[in-house]
């Protein structure tokens, strides 16, 4: 690397940080007037503002769910053995960490936590760690996984009524019950049980399965998809819905693009 290249990276990431923080202030109820510390255009802080801007405008008490998945280019989320890392590339995380830090609770689903015993806590960027939601109907996952024991955020698990009762523990975290509707927790009662207590603003992070059914009961504003340039030819699938006859009959959102690496994210937005 030439010593004016450095320079230039050095530049652009100081600029990002000080957009970043420009964003989570407006996040925390900050004064409006806060993004106009951004850095100019030139140095990328403007893509960073043009992405996060309308999610960290929204306001406050409004219940809001964003899901985000990284597929290849045959829209696999991960291989048939359950292997994502990493699927994306480094600024794709750096983004996953950063609508981490946008929520007031991140959530995914049960295999997601078996395959992956991830942290779900903000390590990439400044920022507060999300309330972390695991939905474990059965209650199967064992309580040695990190969520359930290592104490860096509260943990919440969503289990069915018929298998436990709110309050109780698993590990450290705490259970949610809830009914099951026609074989699953209804989304929308997922979404009305945590902003009850407060986590209106929720990034659903997978996998497919539970991006899926979010979809379907039409309980997501957004949906960002991250596309990798890669074919992996098998594996486990995306977003899939019950069958349609034709083209038309598909969802047709607005959407929104941003280049990140060599990767190209697509927002879906249903919110009107
Ligand atoms: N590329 C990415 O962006 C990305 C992101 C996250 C994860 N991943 C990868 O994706 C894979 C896991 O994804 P997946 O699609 O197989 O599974 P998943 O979505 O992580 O988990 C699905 C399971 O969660 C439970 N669940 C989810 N929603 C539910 C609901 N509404 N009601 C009741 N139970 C519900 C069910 O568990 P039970 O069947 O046990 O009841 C369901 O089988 C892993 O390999 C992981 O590494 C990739």
């Amino acid at each position: 690397m030439q010593e004016g290249e450095g320079l230039a990276r050095a530049e652009i990431a100081a600029a990002e940080g000080v957009a970043w923080h420009a964003l989570l202030a407006r996040r925390r109820g900050g004064a409006p007037a806060s993004l106009a510390a951004a850095p100019p255009a030139e140095l990328g802080a403007a893509a960073m503002v043009a992405l996060y801007g309308p999610l960290v405008d929204i306001p406050p008490g409004r219940p809001f769910a964003i899901a985000h998945l990284a597929q290849s280019l045959d829209g696999r989320i991960a291989t048939s053995n359950g292997a994502s890392r990493w699927l994306s590339g480094e600024e794709d995380l750096l983004h996953t960490h950063r609508m981490r830090a946008l929520a007031d609770a991140v959530l995914v689903g049960a295999r997601t936590v078996l395959c992956d015993d991830p942290q779900l806590t903000v390590r990439r960027c400044a920022g507060d760690h999300p309330v972390r939601v695991v939905i474990d109907a059965e209650l199967r996952l064992p309580p040695r996984l990190r969520l359930f024991r290592d104490g860096a955020a509260p943990t919440l698990v969503i289990a069915a009524s018929d298998r436990a009762r709110s309050g109780e523990r698993h590990g450290e975290a705490e259970i949610l019950a809830l009914p099951r509707a026609g074989g699953v927790i209804d989304p929308a009662a997922i979404r009305r049980a945590l902003a009850a207590r407060g986590l209106n603003r929720l990034f659903v992070e997978g996998g497919g399965i539970t991006i899926s059914h979010f979809l379907a009961a039409r309980a997501l504003d957004r949906l960002q998809l991250t596309i990798a340039p890669v074919l992996l030819g098998s594996g486990r699938p995306g977003v899939a819905l019950p069958e349609i006859a034709e083209p038309g009959h598909g969802m047709r959102p607005r959407m929104r693009r941003a280049t990140l690496g060599e990767d190209v994210l697509f927002e879906c937005i249903f919110d009107g």
